[in-house]
């Protein structure tokens, strides 16, 4: 009987967070979604021969709402040749008290992938912590990835290479905003925030990011952080993990960081203006600043479904994912 001499541990790629991920593979995971959007605008996508996913089953569980991101990655699994099962967690058991650890051993029996939205950051951990397929962040009360390598191809696609350039972050400093100041760290590129003092963005994520000696400033004013940005960008004052009872204290603390024509005439004159959505017109933004022409935010809504696709790539298809591509 032949004894083996090394044990082969297979390393399972989730997508928690930007600051986890090797730099060269979330620049080729963004190369690799920007060739995926070309294969879908030449239609060459609906007879492309690789379906990576053919046969495979990812779930996706939502604790809370969302339009893009559910939309984004049911579409792309399925354009991928896989199966997406949607899952609220207030049709599951999880909602009756099952164990976020049980439900990681069970689901990993069936599928070969979860994408899961939660308003409990622990929750995320420990799905990845207990689960044997890969697990993707589709956004926590801590972190929206996902949605920010979409943001940064979108800058990409607009503005040219990211590296160097500045982005400025002028509101609340919550999920998005700790994904922007990892993505400023991995992608090289200034980040300037402009929040109010008591809605600073992560402190940990801060700290992590000084330590990589990233291009981070703080403010609380909103004219400093625009002057002469290539790119400003919010997101709304109220998110959907906060407590709804300091909603109103919210509404009355960020009026001054809304993004209007004062704040874009201050930014590069081509600077764009982007917002991951849902938008609350009047309060983060304008209408005129939304629906100027210099506002990308439904490209950088599209953008969720290539990039997504090339995250599952990733994370599913081993260390050829890269040949995916030239198929
Ligand atoms: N931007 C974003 O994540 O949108 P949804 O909440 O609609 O998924
Ligand atoms: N910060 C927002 C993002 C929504 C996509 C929230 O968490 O509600």
């Amino acid at each position: 009987m032949k004894h083996p001499t090394s044990i082969q541990i297979k390393r399972i790629k989730h997508f928690l967070e930007l600051k986890d991920i090797d730099k060269q593979d979330l620049k080729d995971i963004l190369t690799l979604g920007k060739q995926i959007k070309v294969m879908q605008e030449d239609r060459k996508y609906p007879s492309h021969p690789a379906q990576p996913l053919k046969g495979r089953s990812i779930a996706l569980i939502f604790s809370k709402p969302s339009t893009r991101t559910r939309v984004s990655f049911e579409v792309g699994i399925h354009q991928l040749g896989g199966n997406p099962i949607v899952l609220s967690t207030n049709t599951m058991q999880i909602d009756r008290g099952e164990t976020i650890a049980d439900t990681a051993r069970v689901l990993s029996r069936f599928v070969d992938g979860i994408v899961i939205r939660t308003g409990c950051t622990e929750h995320l951990t420990e799905l990845a912590k207990l689960s044997s397929v890969p697990v993707i962040n589709g956004l926590t009360p801590a972190s929206h990835p996902g949605q920010v390598m979409a943001d940064v191809m979108t800058f990409e696609e607009h503005k040219g290479p990211i590296k160097g350039r500045v982005i400025a972050w002028i509101g609340d400093g919550n999920n998005v905003a700790n994904s922007f100041i990892e993505a400023a760290t991995q992608f090289d590129f200034i980040l300037k925030l402009a929040t109010p003092s008591n809605y600073l963005p992560s402190k940990k994520v801060l700290a992590w990011a000084k330590s990589k000696g990233a291009d981070i400033h703080l403010t609380t004013d909103p004219k400093e952080a625009a002057k002469n940005a290539d790119c400003i960008v919010t997101d709304t004052w109220v998110s959907m993990s906060d407590n709804e009872s300091e909603k109103q204290q919210r509404l009355n603390a960020l009026p001054p960081y809304q993004v209007n024509q004062e704040i874009m005439r201050l930014a590069a004159p081509d600077a764009i203006f982007m917002h991951c959505l849902p938008a609350h017109i009047g309060q983060e933004v304008t209408a005129n600043v939304f629906e100027s022409s210099q506002s990308v935010v439904f490209d950088e809504a599209e953008n969720r479904l290539h990039t997504h696709k090339a995250i599952l790539i990733w994370a599913l298809m081993g260390d050829n994912w890269r040949d995916y591509s030239s198929r």
